[in-house]
């Protein structure tokens, strides 16, 4: 919606009220500082391409914050303060949507929707009519009112005629705006529907945290966008990274003695407007067909590239392009005539469940795992679903020998809709959680706010070697060679009993061990000894402190110069780090006053691994803020330096091509994601020696 010369005058803008906010008259600065984040917001949360560093938006944040804490008269609803919840929500008030929400009908096959386009000619007394086809997005469906440009309400859809007010919990989604100059067009009011959705992505990253937290995870994105909508607690609600694409205008008021909005005339120019107000609408996945066929192999195309969606999404929705002919045809109760879904074929089969593993994490969470009759689904192979935790099982009141039907949602790991009980033949048996460790017997505990049993043995084998299998990971001290089988090898053969005995692998009684040869070896000798001067934060991750992942780890070890300056910290002192609350706080000092660590941390000492933060200058850090970077292809340089080099400046490292990435730093033979990179037009693509020269010149 912004033009690149207006995109210009707002970075202006920001630099110059970074620089002396108080030149400005109160009033003027506010307006200044709302139109400027509501701009950072649709730059982040709708072009997909932010302009400015998170640093500067934190800064403007908090200027306007303590502006209005100030001038209270200066809030507004437009405020993009106004998106930060205060206290709870008791009871969502029952509203009434203006057009009452009506549902689709469905189609399955191109036979079905050559049907419909015969009916649809019928009803409408054409021969020809032209059709939009976009994603039909699997979410939860919202409905937003915009009056004199200012969002005034947001609802669920509830019964289709009234649904829930869940004004505050829209107003966490950023990428929906608070503000839109509908008055552009003489829009007095509008009513506009969408989906909520989560990504692919969001949902999976939401879920790893709710596991990691002993918290039970959620079932699939649509439940979880269309719970987190009724989550009473708004700041929850942002904290789900929820998105929204709106596709459907349901009811407009133009000003009085204006006429209505050419631009409206049409489903795609309505939303292509709304697209250019800031919106977030289909509008660039959608195509315009001019008779079925074209739909149909549109509608197959999708179906068939699905999962390289971010978001679910189950089908595809065709519409009538032209609103007056949409208004000719009209609508059942149920849905309208001009609409139609071309649902994609369930990713659903049934299977048996035949028993429970249950598996010790590396914190001692006993996590129960379904073992299920082979069942093919859209490509892949599924015989192992994790249940998580007790309560999922006793949700969907599984029995061993259940009739099942699993579902894979896309990219997301597959999972148990639900049991048949009606097809039980008295041969089922209740699954019994166990009460003991399944590995070292220990009794198990539960904390009553959590769903997740654990053992409390802190040296359970199991326990022990998922550490080791951890600390040895990718991301953590990356010891390449020494996989999940190898350290399971070595337990056993007593080599490895414990973290710091990586460091002394006695390599002279391994010669000979099968299907480990010299080469094997001397690479694993040498990643070993690589693994000792790696950063501190990836030591600290490595460690498998509970609730610290990869950034707390980076954070943690940005605050200190050595890894003992961690003993003496106290909770507060580590509550003012960046990314640690109380949880995490508490679990940190009780992590390194446990004579366990210490012990361990003076082993690791004694064999030469790195403890210091050696990269505490802090000279040119930052100088690629809010850039990103992806390696391809075959360097000179090695791609672990190259991306080091990256982060160490404050850029952030993608791990694919996407709208998102600015930079594309291309070796040789790089292949289908330079071909992207291309295609999408908006990514900078640099040869190493071009990368080497911007990275020099970014840090003067
Ligand atoms: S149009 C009056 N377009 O699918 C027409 N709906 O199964 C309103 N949905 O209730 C619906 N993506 O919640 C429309 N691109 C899209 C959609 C979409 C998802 C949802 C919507 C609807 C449900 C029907």
């Amino acid at each position: 919606m912004y033009s690149i010369p207006q995109q210009q005058t707002f970075l202006e803008e920001t630099k110059e009220i970074l620089q002396s906010p108080d030149r400005f008259s109160s009033p003027v600065l506010a307006t200044k500082l709302k139109d400027i984040i509501n701009f950072a917001d649709w730059t982040y949360y709708v072009n997909d391409n932010p302009l400015i560093a998170d640093q500067e938006y934190d800064r403007l944040f908090s200027l306007l914050k303590q502006l209005e804490r100030d001038h209270p008269q200066l809030i507004t609803a437009d405020s993009p303060t106004q998106r930060i919840a205060k206290g709870l929500t008791k009871e969502f008030a029952t509203v009434s949507h203006l057009v009452p929400m009506l549902s689709l009908e469905n189609s399955y096959n191109a036979d079905d929707l050559i049907e419909w386009d015969r009916k649809c000619k019928e009803l409408s007394q054409q021969s020809n009519i032209e059709y939009c086809v976009e994603p039909k997005y699997d979410g939860a469906g919202i409905s937003l009112i915009y009056e004199n440009n200012i969002l005034a309400r947001g609802a669920t859809r509830g019964d289709g005629v009234q649904g829930d007010d869940i004004t505050l919990n829209t107003k966490q989604i950023r990428s929906i705006p608070l503000k839109s100059m509908l008055s552009q067009f003489h829009i007095e009011q509008i009513e506009i529907r969408g989906e909520v959705m989560l990504t692919k992505k969001a949902f999976q990253l939401y879920n790893e945290k709710m596991v990691a937290e002993g918290l039970a995870p959620l079932a699939n994105p649509r439940n979880a966008a269309s719970g987190s909508l009724r989550i009473k607690d708004a700041h929850e609600v942002a904290k789900r990274g929820l998105d929204a694409f709106l596709y459907h205008i349901s009811n407009m008021g133009i000003q009085e003695g204006q006429p209505f909005p050419a631009a409206f005339q049409t489903h795609y120019g309505g939303l292509k407007a709304l697209d250019s107000l800031g919106f977030k609408t289909p509008v660039s996945n959608m195509r315009v067909h001019a008779n079925i066929q074209e739909v149909i192999a549109t509608c197959h195309e999708f179906e068939a590239n699905r999962d390289h969606m971010p978001y679910e999404i189950d089908g595809m929705v065709v519409k009538v392009n032209n609103i007056a002919l949409q208004e000719i045809m009209g609508q059942t109760s149920h849905h309208p005539r001009w609409a139609i879904a071309f649902k994609f074929k369930a990713r659903q089969g049934t299977s048996r469940l035949l028993q429970i593993e249950y598996q010790v994490g590396r914190t001692g969470s006993i996590t129960p795992v379904a073992k299920i009759e082979p069942v093919y689904i859209g490509g892949v192979t599924i015989s192992s679903i994790s249940l998580f935790n007790e309560e999922v099982i006793r949700e969907k009141q599984l029995k061993i020998g259940d009739a099942i039907l699993v579902e894979r949602a896309g990219d997301v790991i597959p999972y148990i809709v639900k049991s048949f009980p009606e097809l039980r033949t008295g041969m089922e048996s209740d699954i019994v959680f166990p009460t003991h460790c399944p590995v070292c017997h220990e009794a198990l505990y539960k904390p009553a706010t959590e769903a997740v049993w654990r053992c409390t043995h802190i040296n359970c084998e199991a326990q022990v070697i998922e550490r080791i299998i951890h600390f040895a990971s990718k991301d953590a001290m990356d010891i390449r060679g020494l996989g999940d089988a190898l350290v399971r090898r070595f337990f056993e053969q007593k080599f490895i009993q414990g973290i710091a005995d990586i460091y002394h692998l006695p390599f002279d009684k391994m010669i000979g061990m099968e299907g480990f040869g010299e080469k094997s070896m001397s690479n694993l000798q040498a990643a070993i000894e690589k693994s000792k001067t790696q950063p501190l934060h990836r030591l600290l991750f490595g460690l498998g402190i509970r609730y610290v992942g990869e950034n707390t780890a980076k954070a943690l070890a940005r605050s200190i110069s050595h890894i003992h300056d961690l003993y003496d910290k106290t909770l507060e002192d580590l509550k003012n780090i960046d990314d640690v609350g109380e949880k995490v706080a508490a679990s940190i000092v009780e992590f390194f006053s446990h004579p366990d660590t210490r012990l361990l941390i003076s082993q690791l000492a004694l064999a030469g691994v790195n403890l210091e933060n050696t990269q505490k200058s802090e000279t040119n850090l930052g100088a690629l803020q809010g850039k990103t970077f992806l390696f391809t292809g075959t360097m000179n340089m090695k791609r672990s330096d190259a991306e080091a080099l990256v982060e160490s400046k404050g850029g952030k490292l993608l791990s694919g091509v996407s709208s998102k990435l600015n930079y594309l730093v291309v070796g040789e033979d790089a292949g289908s994601k330079l071909d992207k990179a291309k295609k999408l037009g908006s990514v900078h693509i640099l040869s190493e020696e071009e990368f080497l020269v911007f990275v020099n010149s970014e840090l003067q």
